[in-house]
């Protein structure tokens, strides 16, 4: 597909997944990306950030939705509000800060002030005195009219911070379906009580070279890329994969994956890459007291969970439709991945920790999430170079007339007891989650309307269709 003419063509035309085949272009193409910025991400529910980052009347975070700088605040009401960082004077950014606590959002410009809901309260007056709302305007400035623009859609989900632009997006829980559980892992603390896990320390951002769909891909299905792009910390023993013993003390335990990892696709296009039956999440530690803070908190866990009747696993990695990845259960960390441009991509992440966690545990959590995550961390370096170097090479003219394979387990997938999610049960294997995460994404960018992406009876159609094939496979 030429740059000139992708923006009239159907992008589902680009996304064969039923043959497993994707163009290039959707990962390099700019006027794509422009299409996905308008028609994708100002409907999705998007993460903006934690509660915790919030705790306080006044208190603010700076964070992106899309294309959008938007600041997430606690107002004197206690409420947490979503609102566009754009002055709605002559549009700038109210607030330049990362995060912080104030009174008001004094407009850098002309001082247009904003209060932490986004009201406008007041149009200052110049260096004598003068209100401006009075010399300037004549008392006829319409303040109710004129506030911050507010986010319509903000849902807390144990103080997980969501919210979409869109008033016809479906209620957020019926945006995740089943895959709450996998929230559930993240968001609640580690035995179990909900929601009862803060943001650790600051929110870790940087930028990397590459489509920010890499990322989303990577979280929620691609075991695949392990052992070959982690060899190096997995042959000295120290890589999260966990094979023999590490040098650091951690060592992960093995009984959980006997089964292999499991995929599961949702029919939002959500994704996770382990099962939900496996026992123990930890690791073992080589010092007593982590091993018996955690083993404490997962007995009670464990046991709640079987007495609600609900599974053990669930810890991700994972992915929730658009650009929201985590690890869930242990450790607990989520990454955004927010599209700059078709080729560059600012990624986010923040660490979580339970409420009450005492010192030594958290000191154990710092060192290990500095060890592993982030620029600096010894596995996250190994992705960014991958899809560095597979952006810079998927540029050329020639390189981009032929797509990438999404083949991988075809016809093998298998129906789940999660509502209207689909399986694949190979260890490594399996890109299932990866073609419905596309089948979703071209949906969107093709600017399908609500009702026909939650069309259930549609999508129900689709895994039947799937099943089908799978079956004929098997014969
Ligand atoms: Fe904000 Fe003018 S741009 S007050
Ligand atoms: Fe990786």
């Amino acid at each position: 597909l030429s740059t000139a003419s992708a923006a009239s063509s159907r992008i589902g035309d680009l996304v064969d997944v039923d043959s497993g085949v994707i163009s290039r272009d959707i990962f390099v193409n700019e006027q794509i990306h422009k299409l996905e910025l308008e028609h994708l991400f100002p409907r999705a529910w998007l993460f903006v950030g934690h509660a915790s980052q919030v705790p306080n009347p006044g208190d603010f975070f700076s964070s992106w939705m899309g294309s959008d700088p938007v600041l997430m605040t606690r107002a004197t009401n206690g409420d947490v509000y979503v609102l566009l960082n754009s002055c709605r004077h002559r549009g700038m950014r109210v607030c330049r800060y990362d995060e912080g606590n104030t009174m008001q959002f004094t407009c850098p410009y002309h001082a247009w002030s904003y209060s932490m809901d986004g009201s406008l309260v007041d149009v200052p007056g110049d260096l004598h005195g003068v209100p401006h709302m009075k010399s300037a305007y004549h008392g006829r400035l319409e303040k109710d009219k004129w506030g911050l623009v507010r986010c319509p859609r903000v849902h807390n989900y144990k103080g997980l911070i969501f919210a979409s632009w869109d008033e016809d997006a479906p209620a957020f829980l019926d945006y995740v379906g089943d895959f709450r559980f996998w929230l559930d892992n993240l968001a609640d603390a580690f035995d179990g009580r909900a929601g009862e896990t803060e943001v650790f320390r600051g929110v870790l951002k940087w930028r990397i070279r590459s489509n920010w769909k890499f990322v989303s891909e990577n979280f929620l299905g691609d075991t695949y890329h392990g052992a070959s792009t982690h060899a190096s910390v997995e042959a000295v023993g120290i890589g999260p994969g966990g094979r023999g013993n590490r040098r650091h003390g951690e060592r992960q335990n093995q009984g959980g994956f006997s089964k292999g990892r499991m995929k599961t696709s949702f029919r939002l296009g959500h994704g996770a890459s382990d099962n939900l039956d496996y026992e123990i999440p930890y690791p073992e530690f080589a010092e007593p007291d982590l091993t018996e803070y955690f083993e404490r908190a997962w007995d009670v866990r464990a046991e709640k969970l079987r007495a609600e009747g609900r599974a053990l696993g669930g810890r991700g990695p994972a992915t929730l439709f658009p650009n929201m990845s985590f690890a869930a259960g242990f450790p607990r960390s989520i990454l955004v991945a927010h599209p700059i441009s078709a080729t560059e991509t600012e990624v986010w992440r923040w660490f979580l920790v339970d409420k009450d966690a005492p010192d030594f545990v958290r000191d154990w959590l710092r060192e290990y999430y500095m060890r592993y995550g982030g620029p600096a961390g010894m596995t996250e370096q190994d992705d960014m170079e991958n899809w560095d170097y597979a952006t810079q090479a998927s540029l050329g003219v020639v390189a981009r007339r032929y797509p990438y394979n999404y083949q991988q387990g075809l016809g093998e997938e298998r129906l789940s007891d999660l509502d209207g999610a689909v399986h694949s049960d190979h260890a490594i294997a399996g890109e299932v989650n990866a073609r419905a995460f596309y089948r979703r994404w071209a949906e969107f960018v093709d600017n399908m309307s609500w009702p026909e992406l939650m069309n259930v009876a549609a999508v129900d159609d689709r895994v039947a269709k799937i099943m089908e094939r799978a079956s004929e496979v098997e014969a």
